[in-house]
């Protein structure tokens, strides 16, 4: 197949990387006054926020915090008018991904002259068709968000959650420091896991492509994972572990593993709309989704599926017995890392999320999905039924 493959951020890996980021703010800001935006506190509690300011003397900074997990349009605007305000001239995240995409959205916002919810929700006409330039400080291994162009951005009052990017959404660097591992908690360094899992299995577990390069690329993130995860979560202090976690969770999402093969989103198409209904953690939510989603599938995923067993989970037996094992142990994988499986784990209010998401999808169009355009709105009610 053919691609195109664009990825201009600068990743500045490895212990202390913060001592870069004067100089890489000053190539690319158009003036020196800078928004720094963060979360709920983390980075305060843990020393990281500190380390960022120290290189900042330079500039004129206004602190933004309070972006949230799954960041909020209605606190993302109130970024926006202080960046108008202070003609601010570069943004700098230090955060997960919640708020390395909550700055992507105030970035295409700010020279946005309409309502900015008509690009995340595809009024027709409606781009962001410029960005500030920005910056990211990565506190959480997970979403690639760090090295890739897309962002994900909730509202809660309508129970949304949509999806932005284009080329304008790559920071201009990122800081990828994997000693900030150590300051997570369990929850969050599982979360990581599965998600940057997650995100190489919807680029691999398709159809076979004869793009052997990449298949084997995705098994090598897969199997690294596998590899790594008991023992990161017990040493999350251990600095080859935590580098081999970040190196994973940015090669899975960075846009090299989609070039030349086919790729199926679903299971991040629901899960989103787990989040939007229940709040549940973005990785939670694929863990839901994934296993239900491939027994469904397991017809058009059979090949793949067979190949990822073998490969990755050493599997032996014949086709049939091995692409439904395969699953389990992906599942089993989910629940060593103490993550629940089930819709009904984490809320008892179940009886009307299959068909809202059914809706949802029927709502935006969403009739063919997957690699082979085979997976419909109904398919979608009966992936979401059986995960409760
Ligand atoms: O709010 P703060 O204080 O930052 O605390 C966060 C938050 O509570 C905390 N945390 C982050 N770094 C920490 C830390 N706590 C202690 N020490 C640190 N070093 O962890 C919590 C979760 O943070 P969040 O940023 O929400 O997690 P994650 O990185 O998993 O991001 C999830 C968001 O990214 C979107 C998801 O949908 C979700 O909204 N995604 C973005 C993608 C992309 N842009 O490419 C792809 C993904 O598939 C995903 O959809
Ligand atoms: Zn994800």
């Amino acid at each position: 197949m053919e691609f195109v493959h664009y990825n201009p951020t600068r990743i500045l890996f490895g212990k202390d990387q913060y001592n870069g980021i004067a100089e890489q703010i000053k190539s690319c800001t158009v003036n020196n006054k800078i928004l720094l935006a963060f979360g709920g506190g983390s980075i305060q509690s843990n020393g990281i926020y500190s380390k960022v300011k120290e290189q900042l003397t330079d500039f004129e900074v206004t602190d933004f915090g309070g972006i949230e997990a799954n960041p909020e349009f209605d606190t993302l605007m109130k970024a926006v008018e202080i960046v108008r305000n202070k003609e601010i001239g570069f943004v700098l995240a230090v955060g997960g991904g919640s708020v390395i995409d909550g700055v992507k959205f105030i970035c295409g916002a700010v020279n946005f002259d309409c309502d900015p919810w008509d690009v995340l929700s595809r009024k027709e006409g409606c781009v962001f068709d410029s960005a500030l330039p920005f910056g990211t400080v990565l506190t959480l291994p997970a979403t690639g968000s760090e090295a890739n162009s897309g962002a994900v951005i909730s509202r809660s009052p309508l129970k949304e959650k949509r999806t932005m990017g284009g080329p304008y959404f790559f920071a201009k660097f990122s800081v990828c420091d994997p000693t900030v591992v150590k300051t997570l908690p369990k929850r969050q360094i599982a979360n990581g896991i599965v998600d940057s899992f997650v995100h190489t299995l919807e680029q691999y577990i398709t159809y076979p492509s004869e793009n052997l390069l990449q298949e084997r690329q995705a098994e090598a993130i897969l199997s690294t994972l596998i590899e790594i995860s008991a023992a990161i979560i017990e040493n999350p202090g251990d600095e080859k572990l935590a580098s081999n976690l970040m190196l994973c969770a940015t090669h899975a999402l960075n846009g090299n593993l989609r070039c030349g093969v086919p790729t199926d989103w679903t299971t991040h198409m629901i899960g989103h709309e787990l989040t939007a209904y229940y709040g549940i953690d973005h990785a939670r939510t694929l863990s839901i989704i994934l296993p239900r989603l491939y027994e469904n599938q397991i017809d058009n995923k059979r090949e793949k599926l067979v190949q990822y067993g073998k490969r990755v989970w050493k599997l032996e037996g014949d086709d049939q017995e091995l692409a439904s094992l395969a699953i389990k142990k992906t599942e089993v994988f989910f629940q060593s890392l103490g993550i629940q499986t089930k819709i009904s784990d984490y809320s008892k209010d179940t009886s009307e999320i299959a068909d809202h998401i059914k809706q949802i999808f029927v709502s935006r169009g969403w009739l063919k999905m997957g690699e082979r355009q085979a997976i419909t709105p109904e398919d979608v009610h009966s992936i979401v039924s059986k995960a409760i």
